[in-house]
Parts: structure tokens; sequence; C-alpha cells
């Protein structure tokens, strides 16, 4: 198969698109099971294939196992437990949150929480759930995605574009995901082993390996607001 056409026939294709979007949800246990670089390499290569305006690509990704992975999750799980002070590369959330996306928020929260065991209120709990994120939920890959800062924000829809092509992708492949943005306020310990320019900003990480079937909090399913409420149709 080369990188222009898909060798799947047309029905198989529909059926297998409609298994990736419908079958990815947010990994947050994985198995140990390894994850071979080759395919690591063949996601992001179909992951490139995503659409940029002026086909100007401006995604960069860096891709860690084995000690770098480690390091990184060693020095900044010390870092969220230590309460080391840290920073926001970038405004990701809203600066006051308010409805209607206040609510689907705490719903997801409240959902996650219930799953992995942790009362309303548990901050203690509510801190070692955030120190999972740090360590990949134990996926053995994780991945960095970075644009350059001067790019503009073109060049964030296209990296959004680009690591839901990547998550589809490792859908298909019979592998989950987990987007880690809480990786973003640990700009600095990520920018200095990874060596990300001065003129980069960290978005966001990844979690990639095979999903851990058995886990509760794998079976979150986040739903999702009828068509209704964020479609209009001027259709005649
Ligand atoms: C850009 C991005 C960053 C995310 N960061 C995190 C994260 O840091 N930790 C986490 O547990 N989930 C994270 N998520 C997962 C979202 O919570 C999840 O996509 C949402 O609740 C919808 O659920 P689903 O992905 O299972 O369909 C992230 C998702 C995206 C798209």
């Amino acid at each position: 198969m080369d990188a222009t056409h898909s060798a799947i026939p047309e029905e198989a294709a529909a059926q297998s698109v409609d298994a990736a979007i419908f079958g990815r949800r947010s990994c947050r246990a994985f198995l140990p099971t390894e994850v071979p670089r080759a395919t690591v390499e063949r996601l992001l290569e179909w992951a490139g294939r995503a659409p940029s305006g002026s086909n100007t690509q401006p995604w960069k990704v860096r891709v860690v196992h084995g000690t770098m992975r480690q390091k990184l999750s060693d020095e900044i799980v010390a870092a969220h437990f230590a309460g080391a002070p840290h920073s926001e590369p970038y405004q990701y959330y809203p600066l006051a949150w308010r409805e209607p996306y206040l609510a689907r928020r705490r719903k997801l929260g409240f959902e996650l929480y219930a799953r992995v065991g942790i009362a309303r209120g548990d901050k203690e709990g509510m801190s070692r759930q955030l120190a999972r994120n740090y360590l990949f939920f134990d996926a053995p890959v994780g991945l960095f995605f970075s644009l350059d800062r001067d790019q503009g924000q073109a060049a964030w829809i296209d990296l959004g574009g680009f690591m839901q092509t990547f998550m589809l992708a490792a859908q298909g492949m019979g592998l989950a995901t987990c987007g880690l943005q809480a990786f973003a306020k640990f700009h600095k310990i990520v920018a200095r082993h990874l060596g990300l320019g001065a003129e980069e900003v960290l978005v966001c990480g990844m979690a990639l390996g095979f999903a851990d079937a058995q886990a509760e909090v794998n079976r979150l399913v986040a739903e999702r607001v009828p068509l209704a409420e964020f479609s209009q149709f001027f259709w005649d």
C-alpha cells in the first residue's frame, strides 16, 4: 500500500471507519504489552496524511519509549507530588467555566472518578489520578505534540486533525490512545529532556498501547450531546 491510496475495498473501508470512530475511547489503563517501533512509525505516517492549511504540516512529534519515557515520568510525577512550580505554555481551558461546558466537564469528572473509586472531594485521590496521566496510564509509548508558536491558530487546527487521524489509525490497528494535555503544565521538563526549541510550544501528550479491557476505567463511555444541540442546517 502506498501513501496515496488505501487498498481496502469501499464497503470494508466504510465499516472500518465506523469501527474506528465508534470503537475509539480515551484509554486510561494500558497493558504492558509492547508496541513495535515500526507500528508507531506507520501510524505517524498515516497521521501525516491529515490535511493542513496550505499543506504546511506544522506538527512536530516526539516519541518516548523505554528509558526516556521512564525518566520523564519519574521527574514529572515527583514534581507533581512535590507541588513544584509549573506554568501553562498556553491557555487550554477557559479562564472562567460556564454552562453548558461546565456541566459536561463535571459529568465526565464524576464518571471518571467513580470508576477509579475516588469519592467526591477526595483531593488526594484526585491528585493520584492526575499522577497516572504522567505515567501514561502505564502505556509503553508516549508521544508529545508541539508547534512553532509563530505559526498562528491555523497550526492548532491542523495539529488537532493530525492527532485525531493518529488516534483513529491506532484504533484501526487494535491499539488504544489517550490525549494527555495534563503534560502541558510540565512543559519545561518535557522541553529540557526532549530538546524543544524556545520557539516551540508543547501542545499535548498522548499515551499509546494496548487497552486493559478488564479495567473498570476503560468502560467509561463519555456521552455526546445530540446533533441538534451543536448543529444548524440552512438547507432547502
Ligand atoms: C487534546 C486532548 C487532551 C486530553 N487530555 C487528557 C488528559 O490529560 N487526561 C485525560 O485523562 N484525558 C484527556 N483527554 C481525554 C478527554 O477527556 C476525552 O477525549 C473526552 O472525555 C471524550 O472521551 P473519549 O475520548 O473517550 O470519547 C484529552 C483529550 C483531548 C482531545
